[in-house]
């Protein structure tokens, strides 16, 4: 039971969608942690695909290719200290998903139906027992459709920039307007994909979290989570 188990009975499953950038993952994370829920990271099994891709020497483009590939991978996601540890096929990819490398290609290889239709399968099976945060593009609208809560969660472009670029500060030099412009290209292209597109669903609360702390927003999650609790009893 987690730590507002006396409040919250039964379990759900909570679907955070939005563009890059925009907290999902800190927030899914925190909010799973609070509920006693597993925290299933999509955007995380996209960038599994484009690493292998990378790996293999597929071009983004190689539908074919790449709908091969996908069906010889494993993928587990395990519940671990900062976040989740990610394996591909037995190695631990938890960093290596996450490079520029990996970043500027994931959106493309994300476009290709038979690699959205494998993972979304397998993100279904993942949810299936409930108790879930799963967080992503499409989760509301097309992965868990039926998902009891459901979160849209945006930011301006230049507080999503900042945030990347202090988080990669130390790492990786990148000068802030390029991070803008990058996570600009990267919203059109997972908003105009026709597979699948990064919209908000109909009956998905909008936060902006522009000028909210991570906190306000766990505990506005937590909030419509009691509701819909209360409300399922
Ligand atoms: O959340 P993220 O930035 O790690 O996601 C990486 C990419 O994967 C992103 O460009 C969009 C794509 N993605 C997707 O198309 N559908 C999802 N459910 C999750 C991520």
């Amino acid at each position: 039971m987690g730590k507002n188990g006396g409040t919250i009975s039964g379990r759900i499953n909570v679907a955070i969608d939005g563009p890059a950038g925009a907290g999902k993952s800190t927030v899914a994370r925190k909010v799973a942690e609070q509920l006693g829920y597993i925290y299933i990271d999509t955007g995380a099994m996209y960038r599994a695909v484009a690493y292998a891709a990378i790996g293999a020497g597929i071009t983004p483009d190689d539908s074919d290719k790449l709908g091969r590939l996908v069906q010889t991978l494993n993928i587990v996601l395990a519940p671990g200290g900062e976040g989740q540890t990610v394996w591909l096929n037995g190695e631990n990819v938890t960093a290596a998903i996450r490079t520029r490398e990996v970043t500027l290609i994931v959106s493309q290889i994300a476009s290709h139906e038979a690699v959205r239709l494998n993972l979304v399968q397998l993100q279904r099976e993942l949810a299936d027992s409930k108790g879930i945060v799963m967080d992503g593009r499409d989760i509301g609208t097309h992965v868990l459709p039926n998902a009891e809560v459901k979160v849209f969660l945006v930011a301006s472009v230049q507080v999503r920039a900042l945030r990347r670029f202090q988080e990669l500060s130390g790492k990786e030099a990148v000068p802030l307007q390029q991070l803008e412009r990058e996570i600009a290209e990267r919203d059109q292209s997972d908003e105009r994909r026709e597979i699948s597109p990064l919209i908000r669903a109909n009956d998905a609360e909008v936060i902006d979290s522009t000028e909210l702390t991570i906190d306000q927003v766990v505990a506005r999650i937590l909030d419509l989570c009691r509701t819909k609790t209360v409300e399922a009893k």
